[in-house]
């Protein structure tokens, strides 16, 4: 089927009581082990390319990739832009082809992240896009977008309501805790912030820097509303020890399908194990 837009995917997150993940592809590898994934646990799913990702790869190869595996799929597939940086960028990816985008101006202040995400919406809403957005700072490293712990601002659930009802987005990315990249501690989610925004926002919340959180938080965070939940370093983790184990056996290969073969069954299955945790599996 084509791919369908991310709300279409949350809404039904939403009355069902589960959280749809969001893997981010970089390659080809990555792309087809979450469908893959996504096809063998019968779950709906979201595919996402982050800036370097779309520095990498490229908008266009991304978006076809995505296009081909969705049209292929059995079940439904959606395409999102994860923390654009611009108005400009988010209509690119629209022309392109995706089906959701994140404008991330959460570095921005309030009034301006507001005016940003107002402006896309107005657009992505006209051509069927649906639009997230973030408010607070969600802290770490993804990419070229990098947070110091001292920058870190949990979202305030007021300020959350008023931002929503201000932008009309369609999801809202929380900070609640949560960090991107390889934590160094155990994470400690601040639940009853999460719920007080879960009580006054109306739209779909979503968890970045999920990688590493623990099973229990992950499962208390879809308890109390939230409906899409990021993931990139797992996968990456997953890719990285596959490929060096692989070359560590046997220092002679030289086929990359010998190298990336086993490192996209590793991704697969971290991507499997994430949407039972999620409570996606066998939703599609
Ligand atoms: O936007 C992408 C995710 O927030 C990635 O989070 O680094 O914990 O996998 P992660
Ligand atoms: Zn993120």
């Amino acid at each position: 089927m084509p791919l369908v837009s991310g709300s279409t995917l949350l809404a039904a997150a939403d009355k069902d009581g589960y959280a749809v993940g969001a893997f981010n592809v970089n390659n080809l590898e990555s792309l087809t082990a979450i469908v893959s994934a996504a096809e063998g646990e019968r779950s709906p799913v979201i595919l996402q390319a982050s800036q370097g990702a779309i520095k990498y790869a490229g908008l266009e190869y991304i978006a076809a990739m995505a296009q081909v595996a969705a049209a292929r799929a059995t079940v439904p597939v959606a395409l999102n832009l994860d923390h654009g940086t611009s108005f400009t960028q988010a209509m690119q990816c629209i022309r392109a082809g995706f089906t959701a985008v994140m404008v991330d101006g959460s570095r921005l202040p309030y009034r301006e992240n507001a005016a940003l995400v107002s402006r896309v919406v107005e657009v992505a809403h006209a051509v069927g896009v649906s639009v997230e957005a973030e408010l607070g700072r969600i802290g770490g490293t993804e990419d070229d977008v990098s947070v110091a712990e001292r920058e870190e601002v949990f979202t305030d659930p007021e300020a959350a309501a008023r931002f929503v009802a201000e932008t009309g987005c369609d999801a809202l990315a929380v900070a609640v805790g949560t960090a991107h990249g390889v934590y160094r501690g155990e994470p400690k989610l601040d639940f009853e912030r999460l719920a007080a925004i879960d009580r006054l926002v109306a739209v779909p919340l979503v968890l970045h820097g999920a990688s590493g959180v623990p099973d229990g938080a992950i499962r208390e965070a879809v308890r109390l509303g939230v409906r899409k939940i990021n993931i990139d370093t797992e996968i990456r983790l997953a890719f990285a020890a596959s490929v060096r184990s692989t070359l560590a056996a046997d220092g002679s290969v030289y086929d990359p399908r010998e190298i990336l073969g086993p490192a996209r069954q590793s991704m697969e299955e971290v991507v499997r194990e994430k949407m039972r945790l999620f409570g996606s599996a066998g939703r599609a």
